[in-house]
């Protein structure tokens, strides 16, 4: 007998987030199906094992379940006009529930369909990323890519439950794994300096599947604090930021030039530079920022560019960023370890020596 109950923690928002192992066999009680007119799944074709389980435990028939290529490119027009019309072939109406079986692309792309079918029904993600369990699914942002820019079209509307399910990462590739901690170590470094110093205590190799349970469970905590805190992303909401002004243009940057990075690799690079920017800016002890290479270091993560990188292009890059606001790039910094700080104006000079910094 496999006891769920056990390992379920409950996130009280909202939204609630459950957390543990086996849930996904257990969905319809956690979903409460019952009160919803129909059912449908959308998967992402990686975690197709996790669909079948579901399946079987929402007694789903083939028809109630659309597969899609999961990754970045199904966060387009097309496939968003293909959810919509399996919605409307299974005829779901506004009492219809959606769940997302996959990773953050998926669970971007099937909130958006979501959010705007008959103007919002409910939907629950199923993560089955680090990635996405500990950050995508968490928060109510969904997004689709248009004309060139990432997720310039999109919705914040809350899904009606989150089902974490660690189980679910065991086909996960060890990169990708390695990758969502990263967001992990940014939750420990702008809120909560205990959980980063547990965090990065070890290989993210080395954790048993308990364990990760009760990370991921802290992990989604600190999101779901900062997401109420501030929902559409006013104020504090911007320290989620953290690593990432850098860090996409590291990640985009990576991508023309033909090694990709994955994000997580992408944003370590960025919350070296950021967290040197507030070491310059006399907000982070020399000693922290040692601490936090060290910590980045320890987990698996990358601390610094890849050779090929260039000073100019990153700072192209960073110029395109759409959180920019009239040209100027707004950081958040750190204020000490556990302690994070938005809206922070840097100058050229600063952001060129960051990035001399983190070079090979
Ligand atoms: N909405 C938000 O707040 C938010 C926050 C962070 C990131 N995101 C978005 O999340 C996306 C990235 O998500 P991601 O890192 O989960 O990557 P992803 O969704 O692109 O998935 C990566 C690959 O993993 C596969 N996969 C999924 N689950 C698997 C499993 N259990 N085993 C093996 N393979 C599996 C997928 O098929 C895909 O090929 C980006 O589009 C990003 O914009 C959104
Ligand atoms: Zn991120």
């Amino acid at each position: 007998m496999k006891s769920l109950a056990v390992n379920v923690a409950r996130v009280e928002s909202r939204s609630p987030v459950w957390v543990g192992r086996g849930l996904v066999a257990n969905a319809a009680s956690l979903a409460e199906i019952q009160n919803y007119s129909r059912v449908v799944v959308i998967s992402d074709m990686g975690a197709r094992q996790v669909t079948d389980s579901l399946q079987a435990a929402l007694k789903l028939s083939e028809q109630n379940i659309l597969f899609i290529e999961g990754g970045e490119s199904c966060k387009q027009i097309q496939a968003l006009e293909r959810l919509w019309n399996f919605f409307v072939k299974n005829r779901l109406d506004r009492k219809a529930l959606v769940f997302a079986v996959g990773g953050g692309a998926v669970s971007d792309l099937v909130g958006f369909a979501a959010a705007t079918y008959m103007r919002g029904i409910a939907y629950i993600p199923i993560p089955t990323t680090l990635l996405a369990q500990v950050d995508a699914s968490i928060g109510g942002k969904s997004g689709i890519n248009f004309g060139g820019a990432k997720n310039i079209l999109g919705a914040i509307r809350q899904p009606v439950g989150i089902i974490v399910d660690v189980n679910t990462l065991a086909s996960l590739s060890s990169r990708d794994l390695r990758s969502g901690f990263a967001e992990i170590i940014k939750h420990g470094l702008i809120a909560d300096r205990p959980y980063f110093e547990l965090v990065t205590s070890r290989a993210f190799s080395e954790w048993n599947a308990e364990e990760l349970v009760e990370i991921i469970f802290r992990s989604c905590e600190i999101k779901r604090d900062v997401v109420e805190a501030d929902e559409s992303e006013q104020g504090m909401r911007k320290t989620l930021n953290f690593g990432h002004t850098l860090g996409h243009a590291i990640e985009a940057l990576a991508l023309i030039d033909g090694v990709p990075l994955t994000h997580g690799e992408a944003i370590s690079i960025g919350m070296r530079a950021a967290s040197y920017l507030s070491y310059r800016m006399g907000m982070l002890p020399a000693q922290e920022l040692s601490a936090i290479i060290a910590g980045i270091s320890k987990v698996g993560l990358p601390t610094r560019l890849p050779t090929h990188m260039e000073e100019s292009k990153l700072l192209e890059l960073m110029s395109h960023d759409k959180k920019n606001v009239a040209g100027t790039t707004r950081w958040t910094l750190l204020q000490g370890i556990g302690h994070a700080v938005f809206d922070q104006q840097v100058e050229s000079p600063l952001i060129r020596d960051a990035i001399a910094e983190i070079q090979a």
